[in-house]
């Protein structure tokens, strides 16, 4: 599929969704939350994609918020739908079959800070800046931030953050737990391949329930949690995947996985 506002590209089993609208920051209007969705659907289904990164094009910014040209004349029934257009896209990165990693490359901010968060990690550039600035224009985080910032930092961190609307470097971010990794900013894609190509190698079917389980531990209570975990666990093998890696490991050789 063809997309206005977005370049999406595979190579060597790697799937790349860059948003492509650096004019105005990147910013996330209606018609790039929904070919997000698309996006999302079309590199989940491709078998030959094993990892996808997402970042944003232009040396200024991943995403710097929710467009709010389009929003800021919304009545309340058009935020509330605008939110949702927001958590679908959203939603379709998080429950994507293969990992996400978001390689934060500038401004992430609102709406650009959620998508970062929709994301199973961040690595982000040492030039980053990272917050939820929607308090200081009246609103409140409305793709998914009020839920997932507070998972990952805590309530309290994460209301400091929203509260105040303030904006932390990647360094900051990172020693709250928020970025995995900050790297000189020109090297942040030559990181992010060389992270994407470390799991790209490992077992696709594995790494897959693993996701799930994690997932869905935030809300489960443990003893489903560990139920889905044997449930999963048992389902590997059944894959050859796990007949290839164990044997690979037997034979001393380097495992060649399918994803099967
Ligand atoms: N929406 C629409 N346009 C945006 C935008 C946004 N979120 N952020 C930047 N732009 C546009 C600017 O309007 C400007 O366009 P023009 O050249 O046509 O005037 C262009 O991008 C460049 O921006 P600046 O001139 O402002 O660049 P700067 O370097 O001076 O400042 C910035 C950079 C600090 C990121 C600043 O652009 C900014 O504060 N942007 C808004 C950040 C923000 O508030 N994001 C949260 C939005 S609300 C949200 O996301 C809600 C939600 O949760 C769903």
């Amino acid at each position: 599929m063809e997309y206005k506002n977005l370049i999406v590209e595979i190579k060597d089993g790697i799937g790349f969704l860059k948003i492509n609208r650096p004019k105005a920051l990147n910013a996330l209007n209606s018609e790039t939350l929904a070919e997000i969705g698309h996006a999302g659907n079309e590199l989940n289904a491709n078998k030959n994609v094993r990892v996808v990164i997402v970042t944003g094009e232009g040396d200024k910014a991943f995403v710097a918020g929710a467009d709010i040209m389009e929003m800021k004349d919304l009545t309340a029934l058009e935020g509330a739908a605008f939110s949702q257009r927001g958590h679908e896209a959203m939603n379709t990165l998080e429950n994507m079959e293969k990992p996400v990693i978001a390689a934060v490359n500038g401004f992430a901010l609102g709406g650009g800070f959620e998508l970062a968060l929709a994301c199973d990690f961040i690595y982000a550039s040492d030039k980053a800046k990272l917050g939820f600035p929607e308090t200081t224009l009246g609103i409140h985080p409305g793709f998914g931030g009020t839920q997932r910032a507070a998972k990952l930092v805590g309530l309290a961190k994460a209301k400091e953050l929203i509260f105040t609307g303030k904006t932390i470097n990647a360094q900051e971010a990172y020693e709250i737990g928020l970025v995995n990794k900050v790297v000189p900013h020109d090297q942040l894609m030559t990181e992010v391949l060389a992270l994407a190509e470390k799991i790209r190698t490992n077992g696709p079917f594995g790494i897959r329930l693993a996701k799930e389980c994690i997932n869905k531990s935030l809300s489960l209570a443990n003893k489903e949690g560990f139920a889905l975990e044997a449930k999963d666990f048992g389902m590997c093998f059944a894959t050859k995947d796990q007949k290839e890696g164990m044997t690979a490991f037997a034979e001393r050789r380097k495992s060649t996985f399918i994803g099967e």
